[in-house]
C-alpha cells in the first residue's frame, strides 16, 4: 500500500478531531497543531483530551460496527499533537492544512498568516462556516493554494465536504482537495464564495421554517419532526432537491410558490426568475426531458425505477415496509426483523417545554 500524505490541522478543538479521525481512520499521519499561547501544563492537558476524545470517538465508531475495536488504538496512535513552537516540521510536511480555529476573523487571518509562512507547500483550507475565502486568502502567502473547506458536523460520519475556492486560488488546487476528500470516502462539492455555502443556507430557511411553524400553532414539534424524518428527509436521501423538482415538474413548484406568496402573505414564498423561466422556455423537467437537470441522454423509465428501487431500500433500511395484506388462503413469508435498522423516528424525543 503506498503512504498516505500526512495532514496537518491548526487547532485540536471539535473540528480538528474531527477532521483527524476522519485521515487518521484513511491511513494518513495527522498533526493537531495548538496555536493558542499556554502553560506546558495547559498543553499537556488538551493532548490528552484531544488523544482522548479521538479515541473515543473511534470506539464509538467501532461498537456501531464500522471496524472492530481491536483496530482504535492503531487508528488513534496516526494522530500527534503539536504545540506551536515545534510545528514548523509537521505544517512543511503536511499534504494539506485545516485551519480549525474560532470564528474570529482577526484570529483566523492571523493564524493563516504565520501558518503559511511557516509551511511554503502545503495547500492551506478553512473549516469556517461564515467567513468568505477572498476575506481570509490575502493573509495567506502564496493565496493560490487557499481555500475554504466546510465540513458538516459530525465531521467524521457526514458525508458532506463544500469547497470553496475564492478568486486567487488555483483551480489545479481545487481539484487536488477534491481528490484527497474523495479518497477519504467523503463526498465534496465545490460552491461560490457566498454566504452560507449550501447547506446551512438552505436549511437555516427550512428550520426557521419549522420553528415558525410551531410559533403559529400550524403543528405540535414532534409532528413537524415527524413529518420531516418520514417525508421531507428520507425523500431527499434518494433525489436531490433540484431532482425533485425535475421529477414533480417545475410548473408545480411555480403555481405552489404562487399559491404560498399569497395565501401567507409573505414574498418568502416566492420563486426565483429562473423558475418562471424554465417553465416558459419548457423545460419543466422529466416530463420535457430537461429541466435543472437533463435527462435527454437517459432512459427516463430505467433512471425513474433506479431511484424508486433505491427509495424501497431505504424504507426496508428502516422497518417502514410491510407486506401486502393477501387473502388468508394465501400463507405469508415472515419478515426477518432481525434485519430490520432503527426507525428514524421510532420514538421522538418529547418536546421541552
Ligand atoms: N463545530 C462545528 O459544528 C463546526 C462546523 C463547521 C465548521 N466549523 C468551523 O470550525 C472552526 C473551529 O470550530 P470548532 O467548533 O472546532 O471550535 P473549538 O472551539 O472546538 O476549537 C477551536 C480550537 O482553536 C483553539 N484556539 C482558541 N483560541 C485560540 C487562539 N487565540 N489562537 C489559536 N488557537 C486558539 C482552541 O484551543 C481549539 O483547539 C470554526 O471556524 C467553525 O466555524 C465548526
Amino acid at each position: 500500500m503506498t503512504a498516505r500524505p500526512p495532514i496537518a490541522c491548526l487547532g485540536a478543538g471539535r473540528m480538528g478531531r474531527g477532521i483527524a479521525v476522519v485521515f487518521a481512520y484513511a491511513g494518513h499521519p495527522v498533526c493537531l497543531v495548538d496555536f493558542k499561547q499556554r502553560s506546558a501544563a495547559d498543553f499537556a492537558r488538551l493532548c490528552e483530551e484531544a488523544i482522548e476524545e479521538i479515541r473515543d470517538t473511534l470506539r464509538t465508531l467501532a461498537q456501531f460496527g464500522l471496524f472492530t475495536q481491536a483496530m482504535v488504538e492503531a487508528i488513534t496512535a496516526r494522530v500527534r499533537v503539536f504545540p506551536m513552537a515545534s510545528s514548523s516540521s509537521a505544517l512543511g510536511e503536511a499534504a494539506i492544512i485545516f485551519e480549525g480555529v474560532p470564528e474570529v476573523l482577526d484570529l483566523k487571518r492571523a493564524v493563516l498568516a504565520q501558518a503559511s509562512t511557516l509551511a511554503r507547500e502545503p495547500i492551506i483550507a478553512s473549516t469556517t462556516s461564515t467567513i468568505l475565502v477572498d476575506e481570509l486568502s490575502s493573509a495567506v502567502e502564496r493565496p493560490g493554494r487557499f481555500l475554504n473547506v466546510h465540513w458538516l458536523n459530525p465531521a467524521f460520519l457526514m458525508p458532506l465536504v463544500e469547497v470553496s475556492p475564492g478568486t486567487n486560488t488555483d483551480p489545479a488546487v481545487v481539484e487536488r482537495v477534491k481528490r484527497l476528500l474523495d479518497a477519504v470516502g467523503k463526498v465534496p462539492v465545490v460552491c461560490a464564495p457566498r454566504p452560507g455555502f449550501i447547506v446551512p443556507r438552505i436549511q437555516t430557511l427550512a428550520m426557521n421554517e419549522a420553528a415558525r411553524m410551531v410559533e403559529e400553532g400550524v403543528a405540535s414539534a414532534e409532528d413537524i419532526d415527524k413529518a420531516i424524518k418520514y417525508g421531507f428527509g428520507i425523500r431527499y436521501a434518494v433525489l436531490g432537491m433540484l431532482e425533485f423538482i425535475d421529477w414533480g415538474g417545475g410548473d408545480i413548484l411555480y403555481y405552489a410558490s404562487r399559491y404560498l406568496t399569497g395565501a401567507l402573505k409573505s414574498d418568502r414564498y416566492q420563486a426565483p426568475d429562473i423558475v418562471e423561466r424554465n417553465m416558459r422556455e419548457g423545460r419543466i423537467g422529466l416530463k420535457t426531458g430537461q429541466g435543472f437537470l437533463n435527462y435527454e441522454a437517459l432512459d427516463r423509465e430505467d433512471y425513474r425505477r433506479e431511484r424508486l428501487a433505491a427509495f424501497a431500500a431505504l424504507l426496508r433500511h428502516f422497518g417502514l415496509t410491510q407486506p401486502p395484506v393477501l387473502p388468508t388462503a394465501v400463507r405469508q413469508p415472515k419478515v426477518n426483523r432481525k434485519r430490520r435498522a432503527t426507525r428514524p423516528n421510532a420514538r421522538p424525543p418529547s418536546r421541552r417545554r
